[in-house]
């Protein structure tokens, strides 16, 4: 039998876990280890809206292949009886810009459903409700998926397909080789990479939220532009941000931060002002100048040992979770590495 060690149980260790052991039952072991997991990772925070948002220089095709893909798996999730389950909702969503030069034509335009450029008349409307000039922008519906909910959904699919978890913290991969027979590593340790690789190019994108009690918003309103809010409708609360503070690895709620948050999205909704809050939080995202998601072969000792890295989403590991989890299950078949086919489930 094959060992493959997971390495992370975020969004993506969890999506590349679930997606080898369901594709190497009964041929390969898969063993997540993780110190946190959920509810205490950073993706249990935030609203799960599918959107590429701070993920570097990650080259477009990448994105838009790696996003269709978790687009396509919340879908399934949705249309399949799991939407309250898991949280994963369907919902109209703007997204804006005051940036002098407008908003860019998305890349990923064709993945969400009705993507249509905003009017000059709708842009006046909007600037004039939100107290903002804005310059371009775009309407579209796309999906939230909780990751309160989708965690520990993904979680039992891995276990019940006889996946293995460690709660441990991995101080290095070395420590990983040491202790059991390792065939295949898997690294999805997000901001972890810092200090288990060294990868200078990590680095955290400080995310502070609060979460209020508004029942009566059914809609996403994110304006991209640098000082720009975001309301982000989940089931339980509504998500109001945010900021991205780069190379900022403060995790206490900040009382400036707070009056961003909560000024500018009640000037852009008014109604939030008489919404009860229910929590403010500190995510640190994992930013790269590119996300690394490839095969690298490490050198052991005498031994060489292959390592699929997978992390440095930035504020795109919800969106491209599945996608990119679906990749690392294709550089490992191309290790040979073959799946059972009588028992794929
Ligand atoms: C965030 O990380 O704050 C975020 C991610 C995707 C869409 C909006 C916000």
């Amino acid at each position: 039998m094959k060992e493959i060690v997971v390495i992370g149980a975020g969004v993506n260790g969890l999506c590349a876990a679930v997606q080898l052991a369901e594709y190497y039952y009964g041929v390969a072991s898969v063993t997540l280890i993780s110190e946190d997991v959920s509810p205490a990772t950073t993706g249990d925070g935030s609203a799960g809206l599918w959107g590429p948002y701070y993920c570097g220089k990650t080259p477009d095709h990448k994105i838009v292949k790696w996003s269709t893909a978790t687009h396509v798996f919340f879908h399934q999730l949705w249309q399949n009886g799991l939407a309250s389950r898991i949280g994963v909702s369907l919902q109209p969503c703007v997204r804006l810009t005051t940036d002098p030069d407008g908003y860019p034509e998305p890349s990923w335009k064709d993945i969400v459903y009705g993507c249509q450029k905003l009017s000059q008349t709708e842009l006046d409307r909007l600037s004039y409700e939100h107290g903002r000039s804005y310059t371009g922008g775009y309407h579209f519906a796309t999906f939230t998926c909780e990751p309160s909910g989708l965690l520990p959904y993904l979680f039992n699919r891995f276990v019940n397909v006889g996946g293995k978890f460690v709660q441990a913290k991995v101080q290095s991969i070395d420590s990983v080789l040491n202790n059991r027979k390792v065939d295949l590593i898997i690294n999805c340790t997000g901001l972890g990479s810092l200090e288990m690789l060294g990868d200078k190019e990590v680095l955290p994108i400080r995310g502070q939220v609060a979460r209020v009690f508004a029942p009566w918003i059914f809609e996403i309103t994110l304006d991209d532009s640098d000082d720009g809010n975001y309301i982000i409708p989940n089931s339980e609360t509504v998500i109001l941000g945010g900021t991205h503070q780069m190379n900022d690895f403060n995790r206490n709620v900040s009382s400036t931060d707070s009056k961003f948050i909560f000024d500018g999205c009640e000037r852009m909704l008014p109604s939030l002002k008489k919404a009860p809050k229910v929590k403010e939080w500190v995510g640190l995202r994992p930013g790269r100048n590119t996300v690394r998601l490839e095969l690298e072969h490490y050198k052991a000792g005498k031994r060489t040992i292959p390592i699929i890295h997978n992390y440095g989403h930035g504020g795109c590991g919800v969106t491209l979770c599945w996608g990119c989890g679906t990749e690392v299950l294709h550089l490992s078949k191309g290790l040979g590495f073959h799946g059972d086919t009588k028992s794929k489930l």
